[in-house]
């Protein structure tokens, strides 16, 4: 465990932010009243997003990252800039003795990830992969029922997903695969880490086709891959992002938000994008996806597409507000704790530093997962499977 986990006190940790796009959007509302966490400040190299920051939340926002890395009163900065800089960014708050939550994909290639792990060690301090779907209460009841044992050991497992994620805006360098853009960078790393932690983490070989069918787009679009555990248990993934279906319709309506949405009927009925967004397009599209406030009381399990799970003595899957267990003796519904967006890895952050001990996911779990995901684009350019060296098991 890194030495500052140790030395970190028991008070509020103090979080900021480092890029204040269109992720940013998602991560902010984690912050509330009577939470053992508190935004702190921010950063970002364009002045409205530090204007519309420092307006809304009434924070110090800086114009480099460093300077919020500097500052005294952080505790851990959240890198939420564009892939390319989440090396940059996180080596720099580990500098500064800042505790680390990046979001996906970990980097965008696995030297960087190398340097990532190897400063939040020298300099003590946590680095948290965030942004994970393995937080979500039904994906660790899946994954606790495969760890119990009660259903014997997993044989295959099958992520599916359908959305729109090339017919969002999106900035120039998201298009660019050299940069870290495209499907499998950018969507990639959920359906992985999904699969690795129901299935134990530890992926044997990778075998990958990726496409680019939007002749508009020259980038992944779409994705199949098979992998293959050790022990012989396989996963396959299937991920679309053209926007004609939302895997939503398959999951009693609800996605990302836990929220009955009506998104796959509307993906029809708009305008198709034919090339990149400036960034005033992209975060206004992205503010009108935002649900619009709900209760509550209305919130189901959010689903990242269908999971399947199969064991040698029955199946699992997602139910609308647990899991579903389904055995000789008929389908059982396992009801799960809410929760939702990105309060798990605050609280996973808080909670690691309060009892001493590491985080999960860290960065070698983030690494792992880059290297499944860049085993995909590889395979698919010679055909050939890659066998994996740096899988780490999940907890
Ligand atoms: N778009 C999404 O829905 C989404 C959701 C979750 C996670 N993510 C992840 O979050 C990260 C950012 O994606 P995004 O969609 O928010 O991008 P974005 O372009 O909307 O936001 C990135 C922000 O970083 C700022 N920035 C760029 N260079 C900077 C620098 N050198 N210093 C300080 N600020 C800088 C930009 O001005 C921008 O405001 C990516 O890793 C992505 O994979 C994106």
């Amino acid at each position: 465990m890194p030495e500052a986990a140790a030395r970190s006190p028991g008070r509020q940790l103090r979080v900021g932010i480092a890029g204040l796009g269109v992720a940013s959007s998602q991560v902010l509302p984690a912050f509330g009243k009577d939470k053992p966490y508190v935004l702190a400040g921010g950063a970002d190299n364009r002045a409205e997003a530090r204007a519309v920051f420092a307006k809304t939340y009434n924070r110090p926002v800086f114009a480099s990252v460093a300077e919020l890395c500097a500052r005294d009163d952080v505790d851990a900065v959240w890198i939420s800039t564009p892939n390319t800089l989440h090396a940059e960014h996180a080596i720099c708050a580990a500098r500064n003795g800042k505790h680390v939550i990046c979001e996906k994909p970990m980097a965008v290639n696995l030297r960087q990830c190398d340097r990532m792990i190897a400063a939040a060690a020298k300099h003590g301090v946590q680095f948290l992969q965030g942004h994970s779907k393995i937080y979500q209460a039904p994906i660790k009841a899946m994954r606790e029922v495969v760890a119990s044992g009660r259903i014997g050991r997993v044989i295959q497992i099958s992520a599916f997903n359908s959305n729109d994620w090339l017919q969002r805006p999106r900035l120039a360098p998201e298009l660019d695969t050299n940069l870290g853009g495209g499907l499998v960078y950018r969507q990639g790393p959920h359906l992985v880490d999904i699969v690795r932690f129901i299935g134990g983490g530890m992926i044997e070989s990778v075998r990958g086709v990726t496409g680019r069918a939007d002749p508009h787009f020259d980038t992944e679009g779409h994705f199949n891959a098979l992998l293959q555990f050790e022990g012989g248990a396989a996963a396959s993934l299937s991920f679309n992002g053209y926007g004609y279906f939302d895997a939503a319709e398959l999951t009693w309506d609800l996605g990302e938000s836990g929220f009955v949405q009506s998104e796959g009927r509307q993906f029809a009925q708009r305008e198709r994008l034919t090339g990149p967004a400036d960034i005033q397009q992209k975060a206004a599209v992205a503010q009108q996806r935002t649900p619009a406030a709900r209760p509550q009381s209305a919130r189901r399990q959010p689903f990242f597409g269908l999971t399947v799970v199969a064991c040698e003595r029955g199946m699992i899957r997602q139910s609308p507000d647990g899991i579903y267990l389904y055995t000789e003796d008929g389908r059982e519904e396992i009801p799960c704790s809410k929760g939702h967006g990105r309060e798990f890895e605050l609280l996973e952050l808080r909670d690691a530093l309060a009892q001493g001990r590491g985080v999960f996911p860290d960065g070698s779990w983030g690494k792992a997962t880059l290297e499944v995901c860049l085993a995909i684009m590889a395979s698919s350019k010679d055909g050939r499977a890659r066998r994996m060296r740096h899988q780490v098991p999940a907890p």
